[in-house]
């Protein structure tokens, strides 16, 4: 409608129906037989204040969001309609690969692509708004969540923030085949201290503007509907009630003048944190941070009407927040059609279709990154025994811990695939163990349980593996960690394979040496032992529904590998965190250069983590040289242009990813020895060459300077272009002052 009309209706509404707005509640609480009981009552949550709630979490399915909202908005004294929101992370029915394996593509268009998929997908099945991109930074494996972040780098991370929102929303929220996004978690998460989920955030404030802040401010300018609030406290002060953060950087720095919305039960955390003294204390605090809906502490409803009566906080404060969700709902399309894009039949033709599964096939392929491949293992030779093993070769739980959406029954597995796409080969297939002993817990999905085996059957089981393995000339041994091993509240301290599929690499190691591991993780693992002893290893995640279908494609070597690592491998857990983007030090240690004992290193290790941010290699092999550079002086506004020439120097067609490297040699505060500026993905045939430029600019230059301004400083920079963070050879020029 008009803002002019809006603005009538707004004005029509009562103080209670305003407030009303900015509570959350869930799907269930419209059903007809409902009693308000449990924390619910506790909180003294009265029916009215679910007849007057603005917004749903957690429902789906077309036909029952459209009985909710007629229902809700007939008994409505204003018959303002609800809007319903959910996690959409990775796909909803289809489900693609999970968030950090996107960021391996180096494709933020097929990523973009994706979230349009979603998008419809979720629309279609009622849904409005997705809580869905996360761009949190991510330095730290023990945090379970890396798994929903696009990984460690700066640059990276706002390309795929922007690309996510731009694939949810189209150029409009109200289409009926699109969501609103919801950008999470404002800010700073992903530093949470020695990696617990949920932990305090330490970061000097340049740190977190310069790293952490700007893939936020990408899916805020690219029009994110709503942010999210982070758990954590920033520099002392939770996110959910910080002023400055809230008022002053998102809303008066970043602009954003969209809903903001607590994450689950924050609010009513804020009393655990001990920065507010009751409940009372946090909704105040919260909402003069400007945090306009609470989800799930239902600390709103509780303690606003006696905030309003004592005139604690002013009316204006609650029409501030109001204005802001019925502004939302008018995005959205809601007052002309309360439905939406709400729609049985089209659901059912869209969800999981063919073009959508394709999709999800595409992306999967793309995301895999092959580690290591020692004598060229993969891909496999029609002419050899393969020996297929591992708890993941039969295994349809691939989607990633988010995805309580999509159903693995529709998962194709690597069986279902290689079945049909290897007939022609002599393969064996065998489970080898269960994917996790006994004694390891799992907590997570309410329904979800794990096959039990005897040790009987495990012994069984392992001897089946062994003989299958003596008698191949390969060895494909699928395994990895349970996908509610990372996710949400999944911090670990030790972050390897699971000990019973690694003593079962170890016994198969004995007996067969041509190992290729596929690996499945929602986190960078330590992988020494696979390192040391498999011949190759094919990174692939958490793949999604067409995961199996995609691995066999890649293994029979039908599509080549070219996924480059977004968040580092670390060597080792005490490593962490560590991050190519890392800054020079007074003592830099050079592997093998040192000229003396005290540099920043250690004596049991290396620095360097097993396998860096950008790496990944493919079948065919990719010389660079001939790195030029246009001119070695820059005057500001002129550009310099980088170039290299790129070789296939293998038999077969590949695909490599340059990127492109700056490293400011000196300025008014000390700058990362590499930060990532550019990349373009190039394909070549066996034996094709090809020069490949990128352009700097200032704009690529600038960082937060010591005067706390953002720009560039004169000076030499160095330049590499290479096909991984590891990258050594550089340029010079000079930025000459404007
Ligand atoms: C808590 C999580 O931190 C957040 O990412 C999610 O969107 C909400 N729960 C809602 O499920």
């Amino acid at each position: 409608m008009e803002i002019g009309e809006l603005k009538k209706l707004f004005d029509d509404m009562t103080i209670e129906e305003k407030a009303g707005q900015l509570f959350q509640t869930v799907g269930a609480m419209y059903d007809d037989e409902v009693v308000i009981s449990g924390p619910m009552q506790e909180m003294g949550i009265t029916e009215k204040d679910i007849q007057l709630a603005g917004t749903v979490l957690g429902t789906m399915g077309a036909e029952k969001i459209k009985r909710i909202q007629k229902k809700y908005m007939e008994a409505h004294p204003h018959h303002i309609p609800l809007v319903f929101m959910l996690d959409i992370i990775n796909g909803y029915k289809t489900v693609y690969p999970i968030p950090l394996a996107q960021g391996a593509t180096f494709q933020p268009d097929l990523v973009k692509e994706c979230a349009a998929m979603a998008a419809k997908e979720g629309a279609a099945d009622g849904l409005h708004i997705t809580f869905s991109p996360m761009v949190d930074l991510v330095r730290d494996a023990r945090w379970g969540r890396v798994m929903e972040s696009t990984g460690e780098d700066v640059y990276l991370n706002g390309l795929y923030a922007r690309a996510m929102v731009e694939g949810y929303q189209g150029a409009d929220i109200s289409g009926g085949e699109k969501l609103g996004a919801c950008v999470k978690h404002f800010a700073g998460y992903g530093g949470a201290e020695a990696g617990r989920d949920y932990n305090t955030v330490e970061v000097s404030e340049r740190t977190f503007r310069d790293f952490y802040l700007p893939a936020y401010k990408e899916a805020v300018e690219a029009g994110s509907a709503l942010v999210m609030t982070s758990f954590n406290t920033i520099n002392g002060i939770p996110a959910s009630v910080n002023k400055w953060l809230m008022r002053d950087i998102l809303r008066e720095e970043m602009g954003f003048d969209g809903v903001l919305i607590s994450d689950f039960g924050a609010i009513g955390e804020c009393v655990n944190h001990g920065a507010a003294e009751d409940r009372a204390d946090a909704t105040k605090k919260a909402l003069e941070a400007g945090v306009d809906i609470d989800m799930m502490s239902g600390t709103y409803p509780e303690n606003i009407p006696a905030l309003l009566k004592d005139k604690s906080i002013s009316v204006e404060l609650i029409e501030e927040c109001a204005w802001r969700i019925m502004k939302l709902k008018n995005d959205l399309g809601l007052f002309e059609n309360p439905y939406k894009g709400a729609d049985e039949i089209k659901a059912k033709a869209c969800i999981l279709s063919e073009a959508h599964r394709e999709l999800a096939q595409k992306t999967a392929e793309n995301s895999f990154v092959l580690l290591k491949n020692k004598d060229n293992i993969l891909p496999l030779d029609k002419k050899k025994k393969i020996a297929m093993i591992g708890p993941y070769i039969d295994r349809r739980y691939m989607l990633g811990g988010w995805s309580f959406t999509g159903n693995p029954e529709d998962v194709i597995t690597i069986k279902n695939a290689a079945e049909e796409k290897l007939a022609d080969y002599e393969i064996v297939y065998a489970q080898g163990c269960p994917i996790l002993s006994e004694d390891v817990k799992l907590e997570g999905f309410a329904n979800y349980t794990e096959e039990k085996f005897s040790q009987e059957d495990c012994e069984k089981m392992k001897e089946e593996a062994l003989r299958a393995a003596k008698e191949a000339d390969v060895v494909v041994l699928a395994i990895g960690e349970h996908f509610l091993q990372s996710g949400e509240a999944t911090s670990k301290g030790i972050i390897e394979i699971p000990k019973i599929q690694q003593e079962l690499f170890e016994a198969l190691s004995e007996v067969n040496s041509e190992i290729a591991v596929v690996l499945f993780n929602g986190r960078p693992l330590d992988i020494r032992i696979l390192e040391e002893r498999a011949k190759a290893i094919l990174e692939v995640w958490m793949p999604g529904t067409m995961g199996g279908a995609a691995i066999v494609e890649v293994l029979r070597g039908a599509v080549s590998p070219a996924g480059k690592l977004p968040m580092s491998f670390r060597y080792c857990v005490s490593q962490v965190p560590v991050h190519y983007d890392e800054f020079p030090t007074g003592r830099r240690h050079h592997p093998g250069k040192d000229k003396d004992r005290y540099v920043s290193k250690y004596l049991d290790m290396p620095n360097k983590p097993l396998y860096s941010f950008g790496y990944g290699l493919t079948y065919t092999q990719f010389e660079i040289s001939d790195l030029e550079l246009s001119k070695t002086v820059m005057k500001p506004g002129e550009s310099v242009t980088v170039s290299v020439k790129v070789k296939n120097t293998g038999d077969r067609e590949g695909t490599e990813t340059l990127q492109l490297y700056i490293h400011d040699i000196a300025g008014s505060v000390v700058r990362p020895v590499k930060q990532l500026k550019g990349f373009e993905r190039v394909i070549l045939n066996a034996g094709e060459e090809k020069e490949v430029c990128f352009t700097v600019d200032e704009k690529m230059l600038r960082f937060l300077r010591a005067d706390n301004t953002f720009g560039s400083e004169p000076g030499k920079f160095e330049v590499f272009i290479g096909n991984s963070s590891e990258v050594e050879e550089c340029k010079v020029f000079e930025l000459l002052k404007g």
